[in-house]
């Protein structure tokens, strides 16, 4: 029934589908701290057991142990089968279903199809454009730009001519009309003529994260107005839904990405090694764009241009970036410069630094208000103090706190003591955090709750092959967390190590990684049946809650490995019991006691710590 969809669709689906607001259209949901809290709708109860977790796009409940992602959340409520859900949820974020049975679909999958053999085929002609005697004053440009071959071939740069010669090129190449028009390259106009979009300008193809064409921007060689000329939104190109060059950026080892402005911006940076980079093409980031980066990385920092416009298109993007859940910064350059343009003048060594010294969200929030006050009076000063204070009331760790508190005092020369008073003011004790807190004190849980908080007492209900198959959930759970344990994973524990019931998904899950794709946790419920997604989002959201994923990684694994010692010293003690029986003679059974004596000393080996 999934083969109806492939993966790659599914998992489009999912991201395209914030769990926070699908569920939010049925159950009323309150936030505290990590959590969104409410009444499960799948059970009768007067007090929130229920959970959304927004960073992991998964929901829970403890009353009764429902949980998965959006997909089963849909399935569930709206008693949809799977495939039913996926069309409700493409349908709710106006996305197209790949080609069906019904005819309008299929025809418009193919016109899609279509589209896209168009746009590489043209990305392919200016690129030969480009290249051709008459493209020697946009290599001129390129030059003086300082872009350099290998990059031209890596972004497939490209040059349109003056005149209007697409039409006629893609007809007789035999693509339809409809579908040269519905490309957005060629405009139709009156009495049979066909002019094209773009003219005499270099040509960026737009990649999506798979690498197809689905769209172009063109700069103008000179001061000709507008400076780009963007595809407009076709079948095949959602400039919401997309990051330019995330397909490259999305390869990079540390979960990290730059997002800057412009497509200059992007090249550049590739060029010079800052090939983490992707740009939002001008705007502040849409929700979609900001779970997209969110599924390839841990840290997005933001780079926009220092005029004011840029400054209100970072302020907003990284307010929904936090919202979302990710961890973002802020690089700002100085004198005004865009990236491109100070990566050339002071080389890619001097934009690290500033990646090093981006600001976090507090920091840059501070600075903001800091811009439009003169704190050198004293009504400065004081409207500082408590701008300040209102954005340091958000921070909820103490630690964290004191160190912005002492950062700030020292930078303006205001006391330390008044700082935190004015942000405890502001920091109601009984309103923040407490619930979070009791929730993780495990007090006041109803009972249906405590069971599931305390995974020790559930896990010794378990018996020894159970708590295997439940720790090597643990165990994928932490490699979807954070990617980078996957060798030392692979090489402790292989895929032959699995049971054979968590085997599918740990091969999935390996493939991917082996691949160096990248993968997150959520993922992997697309495949799962409602029990076993209802299992897995309670391990993800109550069992990985890990500071240092390495060591979790080997203390699950030396569990795994004193679980496996442990069945093998019963299966012998079962064997030495029915000697008799099994007409084992004494050469055997003394086989079987040495085997018995080393298994104690290795299980003894691995339990300690
Ligand atoms: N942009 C656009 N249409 C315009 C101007 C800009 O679509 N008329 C988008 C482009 O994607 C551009 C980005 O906004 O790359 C940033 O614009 P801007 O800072 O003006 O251009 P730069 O990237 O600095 O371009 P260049 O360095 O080539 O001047
Ligand atoms: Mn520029």
């Amino acid at each position: 029934m999934k083969a109806f969809f492939t993966e790659e669709f599914i998992e489009e689906v999912r991201m395209n589908n914030d769990i926070v607001e699908v569920v939010s259209e049925y159950v009323h949901l309150k936030r505290k701290g990590r959590y969104f809290f409410g009444l499960c709708p799948f059970h009768n109860e007067r007090t929130p057991s229920f959970t959304v977790t927004p960073d992991l796009q998964i929901f829970n409940c403890f009353g009764c142990n429902k949980g998965g992602n959006v997909i089963h959340f849909i399935m569930s409520i709206e008693n949809l089968d799977f495939v039913e859900a996926i069309k409700f949820l493409a349908e709710r974020a106006g996305m197209e279903l790949p080609g069906n049975d019904n005819s309008e679909s299929a025809k418009e999958y193919k016109l899609k199809t279509e589209i896209l053999n168009i746009n590489k085929f043209v990305a392919q002609s200016y690129y030969n454009n480009l290249m051709s005697e008459k493209g020697s004053g946009a290599r001129e440009y390129l030059s003086r730009r300082k872009i350099n071959h290998a990059v031209v071939k890596k972004f497939g740069l490209g040059y349109s001519f003056p005149g209007n010669t697409l039409y006629e090129l893609l007809q007789e190449k035999g693509f339809s009309k409809e579908a040269i028009i519905k490309s957005g390259l060629v405009i139709e106009g009156k009495r049979g003529k066909y002019f094209d979009r773009f003219r005499n300008r270099l040509m960026f193809p737009i990649f999506d994260v798979r690498g197809n064409v689905i769209g172009f921007g063109g700069r103008a060689l000179d001061d000709t107005l507008p400076k780009y000329m963007n595809s407009p939104e076709t079948l095949v190109y959602n400039k919401g839904r997309n990051l330019y060059a995330l397909n490259f950026a999305k390869n990079f080892k540390d979960k990290k990405l730059i997002i800057v402005e412009g497509y200059m911006d992007v090249i550049t940076l590739h060029q010079n090694g800052i090939i983490n980079s992707v740009a939002s093409l001008g705007t502040a980031l849409t929700e979609n764009q900001g779970r997209l980066l969110k599924k390839y990385a841990e840290e997005v920092i933001i780079s926009f241009d220092a005029d004011a416009a840029g400054q209100k298109a970072a302020m907003r993007s990284l307010d929904m970036l936090t919202n979302i859940g990710c961890k973002v910064k802020v690089l700002t350059i100085p004198n005004g410069k865009d990236p491109d343009e100070y990566v050339r003048e002071n080389g890619p060594e001097a934009f690290k630094e500033l990646i090093d010294n981006s600001m976090n969200l507090v920091e840059y929030k501070i600075g903001a208000v800091k811009k439009n006050i003169d704190t050198n009076t004293t009504e400065g000063k004081i409207e500082f103090v408590k701008k300040a204070a209102e954005i340091l009331s958000l921070i909820e760790s103490p630690a964290e706190l004191e160190i912005y508190i002492r950062k700030i005092s020292e930078q303006y020369e205001i006391s330390m003591g008044s700082l935190y008073a004015e942000v405890q003011n502001r920091k109601s004790p009984k309103k923040v955090n407490k619930e979070l807190r009791s929730f993780s004190k495990r007090q006041n849980v109803p009972d249906g709750k405590k069971e599931f908080l305390n995974k020790i007492e559930i896990s010794k209900t378990f018996n020894n092959d159970k708590k295997i198959i439940y720790s090597e959930l643990i165990l994928i759970a932490i490699l979807c967390m954070d990617n980078s344990v996957f060798k030392l994973v692979k090489d402790k524990y292989d895929l032959n190590s699995f049971s054979e019931e968590n085997k599918h998904i740990a091969s999935y899950v390996y493939e991917k990684l082996e691949a160096k794709a990248r993968i997150v946790p959520v993922e992997l419920l697309n495949s799962m049946d409602a029990d076993k997604a209802g299992e897995f989002a309670r391990i993800l959201e109550q069992e990985c809650n890990f500071d240092d994923s390495e060591k979790a990684v080997v203390d699950i694994i030396n569990r795994l490995f004193t679980l496996k010692l442990e069945n093998r010293k019963q299966e012998i003690l079962e064997k030495i019991r029915n000697k008799d029986k099994l007409n084992l003679n004494s050469l055997q059974i003394n086989e079987l006691l040495k085997e018995l004596n080393d298994l104690v000393f290795e299980i003894k080996k691995y339990s300690e710590p």
